[in-house]
Order: C-alpha cells, then structure tokens, then sequence
C-alpha cells in the first residue's frame, strides 16, 4: 500500500521532532518545512523555508501532500508583545498562506496548533472548547485569526488548542518556556526566579502525548472540529518548582519577582472532547513527564562525558 504524505511545517521545533518521530512510527511519509535547521537524526524530507513566503509553494509542486500538521509559529507570548509584526507574520500569514495553498493543491486535512491563550483569563475552570475566545496578547489574538482563517478558508480541518506542553528537548524561551527553564537554571545550580507568588497555575501536558493527538487527528475519521489537548489537571508554579527541585535535588529557594504582562493567572482546560472523539486521553502526569526529562538528561550527560 503507499504510505501517504504529511507535511509538518514547524518540524524542526520541539513538538515538532516528537510528531515527525510519531509519524515515521506509524508508517506516514514526513516532509518537514521549517526556517531552522533540523536535527540529523530526524527521519523525513526537509525544506529549509519560511512558510510565510512563495517559496512553500515548490513542496506542493514537488511532492502529492496528503496532510498538514501546520505548527510553524513564534509560541511565545513575551516574544509577541515585543514583536508584534513578527507575531502577525509568523502565526497569521503562515497559516493564511499554508491553507491557501492545501487549499489549492487538495490536502486531506490540516491539522494546527493553536492555544490555551485564545482563552484569556477564563470565566470558569475547566475550560471547554465553548469558552468564548479573547485576549491579552498578540500571540492570543493571532492565534484566533489563525483558527477563523482555517475555518473560513474551506478546506477538512482539526484546531487544537494545547494546554502549556512541556518535555524532552524544549528550549527555554516557548511558551511553556518554565519547565525547561527552571529545568536548565536548576541543572546549573543557578537561582530560580518566579512571577509573582506562584499559585498561579498550568494544566502541563507531556510533549508525546500532543504528538500523538497531532497523529491520531490524521488517523481519525473526525474533522471541523475544536479540541483542547490537555491532562485537565492543575500545577502551581510553586508545585512545579517542588517537583523539579525533588527529582534534580537541587538545593536552593526561588525568588519571587513581579507579575508577567500577558501572563494567564489559572488555566485548566477540559479534556472531555478529546477523550470522546478521539477515545485518547493524555495520561503522563507532570512528576513523570520530568522523570522523563532527568531520565534523558542524565543519559546525555553521560554521552558527553566519554
Ligand atoms: N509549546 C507549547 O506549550 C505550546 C502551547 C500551545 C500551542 N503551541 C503551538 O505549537 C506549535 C509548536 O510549538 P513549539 O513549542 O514546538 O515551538 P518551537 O519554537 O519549538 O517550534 C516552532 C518551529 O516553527 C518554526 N518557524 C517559525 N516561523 C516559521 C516560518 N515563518 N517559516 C518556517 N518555520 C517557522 C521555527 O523555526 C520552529 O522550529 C506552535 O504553533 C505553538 O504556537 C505550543
């Protein structure tokens, strides 16, 4: 049987890598399209291009795409107030110009990552996917333009909205930026800083987890839905910071700082549509999610040591 074809723009990002490894697992041909450069060891073909450009066309030409999984995108809130345009240019161009062209060239279905952020400050916890949408960032307001584009444009879609994803090989700076952040900060035995008094809290979900509802969503006969992707399970930053200090046995106290502009005080999201159109639901709880990180990181430690 031929195996059909997913382009993943974004790919070479952290949730990216994670569903191209979970693509190639289930038998999928992967081409990746992303400005940065990729890994070696991740299996697909790849196409070094900004998708907000023309150039994204020639994949189309070159290749029968069967499927998107449309991450590409600047995930950061802090990154959107100081940029704004590159925020507009890389959340809401990209996915104008990525559906305009799986429009023309008959893509299956696009799959695309968007936020717990187009919820705002919710009105009520947990959050379903009938919480009406606001903002208090561009990447928010992007975000939404993006959805209603994909809903506008007419072409089988599934949105996700990802709760805060965290996990093996995340940089510091995305939007769940704090688990690797005080991740790193607490492997170098340096002081850890929190925004405010640390109650606030996150619904964390584990980065294998996002990357198999990105699979499961071209496996699924489902589409023209919304659907949060998420554990329904709430951390403070304050329990974060406990877990982490307890699995790395890092000995310092964190500093509390002022409060972040744009930052999301408590979300949780419910993840009762997921668990019934998809029978999945994300299952890696937060304190094995980090064994998960210390695990690798020991591993690759010790790599670097010999
Ligand atoms: N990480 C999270 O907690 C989280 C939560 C909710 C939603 N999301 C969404 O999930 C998606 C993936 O996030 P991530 O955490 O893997 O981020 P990431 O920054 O690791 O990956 C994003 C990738 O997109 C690429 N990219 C950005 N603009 C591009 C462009 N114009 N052309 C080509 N490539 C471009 C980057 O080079 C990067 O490799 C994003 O759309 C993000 O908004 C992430």
């Amino acid at each position: 049987m031929t195996k059909e074809t997913v382009l993943v723009t974004g790919g070479a990002g952290f949730i990216g890598k994670h569903t191209v490894n979970m693509l190639n697992r289930s038998n999928f041909d992967v081409i990746v399209a992303d400005k940065k450069p990729l890994q070696s060891d991740i299996v697909c073909k790849y196409y070094q291009t900004d998708v907000t450009t023309e150039d994204l066309e020639n994949i189309f030409k070159e290749n029968q795409i069967d499927y998107i999984i449309h991450l590409a995108a600047l995930p950061s809130v802090a990154d959107s107030i100081k940029m704004p345009l590159v925020d507009c240019r890389d959340n809401y161009q990209a996915t104008v110009n990525v559906c305009t062209l799986a429009k023309k060239y008959g893509v299956k279905k696009i799959i695309f990552s968007s936020t717990a952020a187009v919820y705002a400050n919710p009105q009520y916890l947990p959050v379903d996917e009938k919480h009406p949408t606001s903002y208090l960032s561009p990447y928010a307001i992007t975000k939404n333009a993006a959805e209603n584009f994909i809903k506008y444009c007419g072409i089988d879609y599934i949105i996700f909205r990802y709760a805060n994803v965290y996990g093996i090989g995340q940089d510091c700076y995305g939007e769940a930026g704090v688990v690797a952040k005080f991740f790193d900060l607490m492997t170098q035995n340096k002081p850890v800083q929190i925004h405010g008094n640390g109650k606030q809290y996150r619904d964390f979900v584990y980065v294998e987890d996002v990357a198999k509802a990105n699979v499961l969503a071209i496996k699924i006969d489902v589409e023209g839905e919304i659907i949060n992707v998420s554990t329904n399970t709430r951390t403070s930053i304050n329990d974060l910071f406990e877990i982490l200090k307890d699995e790395l046995g890092y000995k310092l106290e964190p500093i509390h700082t002022e409060t972040r502009e744009g930052d999301i005080e408590k979300s949780i999201l419910n993840n009762e549509k997921l668990i019934s159109l998809f029978h999945f639901m994300p299952s890696i709880d937060i304190r094995t999610g980090i064994r998960e990180m210390v695990r690798d990181y020991n591993m690759r430690n010790k790599v670097c040591v010999l």
